[in-house]
Formats: structure tokens, sequence, C-alpha cells
């Protein structure tokens, strides 16, 4: 068993807990009811150079495999980050390391939010959501499933910053290897797996859309084995840390990713159900006593043990 600390990007998380990009805010909106200090870190909502209202509600629609969303990256905007939100960061969190998460419309996007956030002091690094549509360019494929466009933004992002850049992938990536080497040969210090895969639910009348904007990403439980799976893939495939995400809500479920190679893992969808839940999940790991090297205790999990040794891969 190795402690629950993590050095990791050049700095010490106090365990590998971290809540996911868009579900805790900007810190501040969970504060109340979570002490943010017993976290390893977290990420924020996504920032986006001009504030986004978001999309129609309903926003989010739930399943038994877990939550479709449509948010649209309501936050904002990186003005409004740099003056309000991350001077409360700076103030109120003294342990917990933050990454602010930065989408765009274009590469310039990404490249302007690094420039005027890079200078403030509160937060280790940024974590690049690749998985908003590219609509400067004609096929308005997400950045993360366009080859070009993935190293785009990070040579232009690299450019402007020294701190830890980590992509964050798709699940619908096609091909992980290629495109965390991709990212890894543009400037990425580290690799989070996954973001939320595509998706739609109908009302339960009838054909139209659960959701105001139609189409939205799934999330939670479901999602669970795809990140495993993803984060099995980088980890073979490039020399970098790597972030697990994707239906994590028990102690078991981060020993999971941590026995695929994840050195994080994020609290995403659970945080919905039970603001505490990563309190939780990082109360078992202390119950147990650490984590191990590598390989889940089976006699402490079974089950999650079991799983790994069939091994099954896509
Ligand atoms: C309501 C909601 C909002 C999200 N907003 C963002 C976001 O702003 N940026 C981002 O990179 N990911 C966002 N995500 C994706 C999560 O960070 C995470 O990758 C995904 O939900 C999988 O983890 P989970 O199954 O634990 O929720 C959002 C997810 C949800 C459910």
């Amino acid at each position: 068993m190795t402690p629950l600390v993590r050095e990791i990007f050049g700095v010490s998380f106090a365990n590998p807990v971290l809540l996911a990009a868009g579900t805790c805010g900007f810190g501040r909106e969970l504060s109340e009811v979570l002490d943010l200090d017993v976290l390893g870190g977290f990420v924020t909502k996504s920032v986006t150079l001009e504030p986004r209202w978001g999309n129609p509600a309903p926003r989010v629609s739930e399943f038994p495999g877990g939550m479709l969303n449509s948010i649209g990256l309501a936050n904002p905007g990186v003005e409004v980050v740099r003056k309000e939100k991350l001077p409360w960061i700076r103030e109120r969190v003294r342990r917990a390391k933050v990454f602010v998460s930065v989408a765009g419309h274009s590469p310039e996007e990404f490249e302007e939010i690094v420039l005027r956030l890079d200078g403030e002091a509160g937060f280790v690094g940024y974590e690049l959501n690749l998985s908003c549509p590219n609509d400067a360019r004609r096929s308005s494929l997400p950045f993360a499933l366009d080859p070009e466009a993935l190293v785009e933004v990070l040579g232009r992002v690299r450019e402007r910053t020294d701190r830890p850049l980590v992509a964050k992938l798709a699940p619908n990536t096609p091909d992980f290897p290629r495109m965390a080497g991709l990212a890894h040969q543009s400037g990425a210090d580290g690799i989070t797996v996954v973001n939320t895969i595509p998706g739609y639910l109908s009302r339960p009348e009838g054909g139209a859309s659960a959701l105001g904007a139609g189409s939205g990403g799934v999330s939670g439980p479901l999602l669970r084995p795809v990140g495993v799976h993803a984060v099995r893939s980088v980890v073979a495939s490039v020399p970098l840390p790597v972030v697990g995400v994707g239906g994590v809500s028990r102690p078991e479920h981060v020993l999971e990713y941590l026995a695929a190679g994840a050195s994080l893992v994020q609290v995403g969808t659970a945080t919905f159900a039970d603001p505490r839940a990563a309190l939780r999940v990082i109360r078992g790991l202390d119950r147990i006593g650490g984590l191990p090297e590598r390989d889940v205790p089976t006699a402490v999990f079974p089950e999650v043990a079991m799983n790994q040794e069939k091994g099954v891969d896509g």
C-alpha cells in the first residue's frame, strides 16, 4: 500500500480524487456542503471567451444507466472568471489543487483564454475541453475527433503557458493512441479520459427529445467501463500521467481506474446525486489504509478484482 498522496504535474495532491469539470462550478457552488480541501482537487466549469447562457431547459434527464445533459457550457466568461472566480479560489482553497477547464469555438479562443488567465495565481494548470465543436472549420467536428485541430489547439496554448496542460479526450475517439500521441507531441503534460458520450433520450410520451437542445452527453455509471478502457489505451500509448473519469461513485471505482494506470481520478455525475460523494470515496480509500501500488487488492474489493482479471478488451 502507498499513501493517498500523489505527486503529479510537479505538485502534491492530498489524494487522487478530483471533482470533474462542470460538476462543481468554480468551487464556491459546493463549498457550503463540502470542504473543498478534503479533495485532491477540482476542475472548474469550462471557461469560454464570452459568457454563455447555455441551452434551453430541460438540460438534464436521467435514465437507469446514468444521465444525459446538454448544459451548453453555461459559464460567466473569462473576464468574470479572472476578476471574481479565481480570487475566491485563491482566498478559500488552501490544499486542493485546481485546474481551470478551457473551451473555445476555435483554436484562437483557447489561446486567448489562456493568455488572459495565465498571469493569475490560484490554480495549477489547465484542462482543455476538446469535446466542443470546432466552429472555425466547416466540418465542425469536436477538436478531440479532429487530429489537425487538436494539434493546433495544443500548439497555440503551449506557446502561452508553462503550467501543466491536460488534454481531455472524447470517449467516441476512434483511435485513442493516435489522439493521445498527437497531444503528447504537441506539448500536453497529461491526458484526461473521458468526456461525456453523445446520446439522445426521448420523452416517455413519444419521440420528442427529453432535452431542450435535442441531443446531449451521457455520463454516470454507464460510462465507467468506457473510461477505464480509454485509460488503458492511453496509458499503453503515451508516457504521460492519465486522469480517469467516467462513472466513479465508490472507492473501488477509483481503484479500478488506478489499476488501469490512471494517476488521478475524477468524480462527476455522482456529485449531483450526493454533493458529498467524493468525500465518501476519499473516506473509503482512507479506510483501506492507502492505495495499492498497481493491482486491486482482491481481499478488499473482490468484484473489481474479478472484472480486472477477465481483461475483456473491446
Ligand atoms: C452536467 C454536466 C456538465 C459538464 N460540464 C463539463 C464541462 O464544462 N467541461 C468538461 O470538460 N466536461 C464537462 N462535463 C463532463 C464531466 O467532466 C465528465 O467528463 C463526465 O461527466 C464523465 O464523468 P461522470 O460519469 O463521473 O459524470 C460535464 C458533465 C455533466 C454531467
